[in-house]
């Protein structure tokens, strides 16, 4: 069932859980997290990034997939459509795509351009009802070109945009897109702590979700965090499971090399890692 992210982040906040974000790439990825997500009873976000929706042939390409697929499926979980790190031109596209929800990423603007944009765009997104996110402080690493320095966000300005209505604010608390490096320094709870007494019920969004330690993945739905972002993760599952199979041979045994034979074991590894997230993310079972 394709909705806002509004109810279920909401609920996450008020239970102490977090609703995962999971990237999709193309039919297989959609497949298989919607069918984990039905099979858990938990409620869902399917992230796209403006990489990928130009992949998958644009936005409202995807927004059929996704609507299509959520009927024909039998979805009865809540389905959020989510554009992943927006530009404010992306943000629209998404609007008029048939998204149920958008982050518009304006980490990178002076604080005032970015309350500026959030600002028309909390608007917008909820006169369409539509969720909203967004972002103060960046996520280091890079995702889909996207590329953040990691600076920690200012609780200050955390507050400025929380208190433009949006229904989920992305900070950057020393999380980074993609593997973790060696010499990672951790999550910053200090500057989690601090963000999350100034905002209050604003449910935090945690980018990165990929490779950070279980314990940390706790402390931080303890501190506010109701939204987790993982897209490497299912990435580097898909990969080896498919590398596996051809290594093996087994794609030159028989029909081997049938598409939905060849991509049916990183398929299940996706569903594996979905699966692995929701149970730590406390969101089995929260569809109702
Ligand atoms: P990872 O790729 O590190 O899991 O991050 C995903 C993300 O934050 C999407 O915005």
């Amino acid at each position: 069932m394709l909705v806002s992210a509004t109810e279920m982040l909401k609920k996450a906040k008020e239970g102490h859980y977090a609703v995962g974000q999971f990237n999709i790439n193309n039919l297989e990825w959609t497949k298989a997290i919607l069918q984990t997500a039905q099979e858990l009873n938990s409620p869902v976000i399917l992230g796209v990034s403006e990489g990928a929706g130009k992949y998958m042939c644009g936005f409202e390409t995807v927004a059929a997939m996704v609507k299509a697929m959520d009927k024909s499926l039998g979805i009865t979980v809540p389905v959020a459509l989510h554009l992943d790190h927006g530009t404010y031109d992306g943000c629209y596209k998404c609007i008029k795509a048939g998204f149920t929800s958008i982050m518009f990423d304006g980490s990178h603007y002076a604080i005032e351009e970015n309350i500026e944009k959030t600002k028309e765009l909390v608007a917008v997104a909820h006169g369409m009802g539509m969720s909203i996110e967004a972002e103060v402080g960046s996520i280091g690493g890079e995702e889909d070109g996207v590329v953040g320095m990691g600076e920690c966000a200012d609780p200050a300005e955390c507050k400025q945009i929380a208190d433009l209505g949006v229904d989920m604010l992305a900070a950057g608390i020393g999380n980074i897109h993609g593997k973790y490096p060696a010499n990672w320094a951790g999550l910053s709870f200090e500057t989690l702590d601090a963000i999350q007494q100034k905002t209050g019920v604003m449910p935090l969004v945690l980018h990165g979700g990929t490779g950070i330690p279980a314990d940390m993945i706790k402390k931080a739905i303890d501190l506010g965090v109701s939204k987790i972002n993982v897209n490497t993760e299912c990435q580097l599952a898909f990969q080896e499971a498919t590398r596996k199979y051809v290594e093996a041979g087994k794609d030159l045994e028989g029909k081997g090399f049938d598409p939905r034979k060849l991509l049916a074991p990183g398929v299940e590894a996706i569903k594996a890692t979905v699966k692995e997230k929701m149970e730590l993310f406390g969101c089995v079972g929260k569809a109702n």
